[in-house]
């Protein structure tokens, strides 16, 4: 059955919802769990970051097998493994539980967003690669937000007799099953089935895609031809061709977490109750707002993505964000709590708008985009998975941080401030530009440059 051109793309990202639900939904329920299973502070928190040392794990394992057994596969397994996650996080019974679940569902979105990447950027034509590969981050913010609208929507309603965190925990089972389905439906990357020896499926699929620009396929095959012919190292690859890419890719996604992105998405609510005195529902609401400016930003993103450079987008982003928490520093140790707090909230969507723009989707666009076809899923895992590395750090000690600074938000935001700036650099002279190029002429050009 062919599918809906628009729905290989939709579906294709729908990865994305997942991981940002499963990640974003703890910080409402948290708490919750915590008094229903009468856990320790600690015993919180492991269950909170299980989810990352899972995703971490999932990442790092799925790259070489979906090189192997084609990318559709492996969706569709991570869509079951999505499916029992959900189930189980809902159902769990005590601690110990839930952390199997959540490390079962870290493993599903490690798993998707090391393959969510490379299969758009290989089913994209060139010159819309950057909207369609931004429709992932887009996803992964929409995914945050539902899930923060499903911690309001549920919170102290016990619908048929469950309690209410079950019930935010178990609406990830929607998504997950139309992973699933979608993942059944959807076609194997034709860049895949190239390197693969299987040139008519790829042409099949290829001519599906690009029906309705009624571009030439056999171009684009005949680059993945050649492409095929250039010198295969295995995984050595990536420590010879391979290597810029994979600084880049490591480099690009710690930085993407290091300027504390997630101290925003997990603890918002957390920063205004301890750094301004908020109580907690006025607090929810400051994250939904926040969550609405990420997820509406994104869809510009979407938009602009193929009209600028990648490396401008990136470079504007960097300087919004240090600006914003330069600002946000200073203020907070130079005018009191109560002055400071609406001002730091704006301070705090303007940097949200500088990532937003550019950081969340650009990162994840470009893991997709620099390796070598014969290492892509490896190398997306590698990037992937330093994503989730940047992201475990800055979840466990952003509250440490801000206790080391009394609980002074400006302390841990003037330090997130600094990684801005130095990712101005990091673009300047490491990051390569891969707006409207294939992905053959930009890995000819790692190559040449390696
Ligand atoms: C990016 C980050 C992710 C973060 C999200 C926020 O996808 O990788 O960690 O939660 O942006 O929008």
């Amino acid at each position: 059955m062919k599918i809906n051109v628009m729905f290989i793309f939709i579906f294709g990202a729908l990865g994305g919802l997942l991981f940002g639900f499963d990640t974003g939904i703890i910080s409402g329920a948290s708490p919750l769990i915590e008094n229903s299973f009468h856990l320790s502070v600690a015993e919180t928190g492991f269950i909170t970051s299980s989810v990352l040392i899972g995703s971490t794990a999932g990442a790092l394992s799925i790259g070489g097998l979906a090189d192997k057994f084609g990318r559709k596969k492996l969706l569709i397994i991570a869509a079951l493994f999505f499916v029992a996650g959900s189930l189980l996080t809902a159902s769990a019974t005590g601690f110990a539980m839930m952390v199997f679940a959540r490390i079962i569902l870290g493993l599903a979105v490690g798993a998707a967003s090391a393959l969510t990447p490379a299969y758009l950027a290989e089913l994209a034509p060139a010159k819309f690669r950057g909207s369609l590969g931004t429709l992932f981050q887009l996803m992964i913010t929409l995914g945050i937000l539902l899930a923060y609208v499903s911690n309001l929507g549920f919170l102290g309603h016990n619908l048929l007799g469950i309690t209410d965190w079950r019930w935010m925990l178990g609406s990830a089972l929607i998504p997950a099953i139309a992973l699933f389905v979608g993942g059944l439906l959807l076609p194997e990357s034709p860049r895949y089935l190239m390197a693969h020896g299987k040139e008519a499926e790829a042409k099949a699929v290829l001519t599906h895609l690009r029906a309705k620009h009624g571009e030439d396929v056999n171009v684009e095959l005949a680059e993945m031809r050649e492409i095929l012919k250039q010198p295969k190292g295995g995984l050595k690859e990536l420590f010879t061709f391979a290597r810029p890419a994979v600084i880049v890719a490591v480099g690009i996604m710690f930085l993407q977490q290091l300027v504390g992105i997630n101290s925003v998405i997990y603890f918002l609510p957390q920063v205004f109750i301890k750094g301004f005195g908020f109580d907690a529902s006025n607090a929810i609401w400051i994250s939904i707002g926040i969550g609405i400016v990420n997820f509406v930003v994104t869809i510009l993103a979407t938009m602009i993505m193929d009209s600028y450079n990648r490396k401008s987008l990136l470079t504007f982003g960097s300087i919004v964000m240090t600006v914003s928490l330069a600002v946000l520093a200073i203020l907070n140790y130079t005018v009191d709590v109560k002055t400071a707090a609406i001002p730091t909230m704006l301070l705090i969507a303007t940097y949200i708008f500088g990532f937003a723009i550019s950081w969340g989707p650009i990162a994840w666009l470009l893991i997709g985009e620099i390796f070598p076809l014969a290492v892509r899923g490896v190398g997306s895992s590698i990037g992937s998975a330093a994503n989730w590395i940047g992201n475990f750090i800055v979840s466990q000690f952003f509250l440490v941080l801000l206790a080391v600074f009394h609980n002074n938000v400006g302390g841990p935001f003037g330090v997130f401030g600094i990684f801005a700036f130095i990712s101005i650099f990091f673009v300047k002279y490491l990051v390569p530009e891969t707006r409207g190029k294939s992905l053959e002429e930009i890995e000819l050009e790692m190559r040449h440059n390696n």
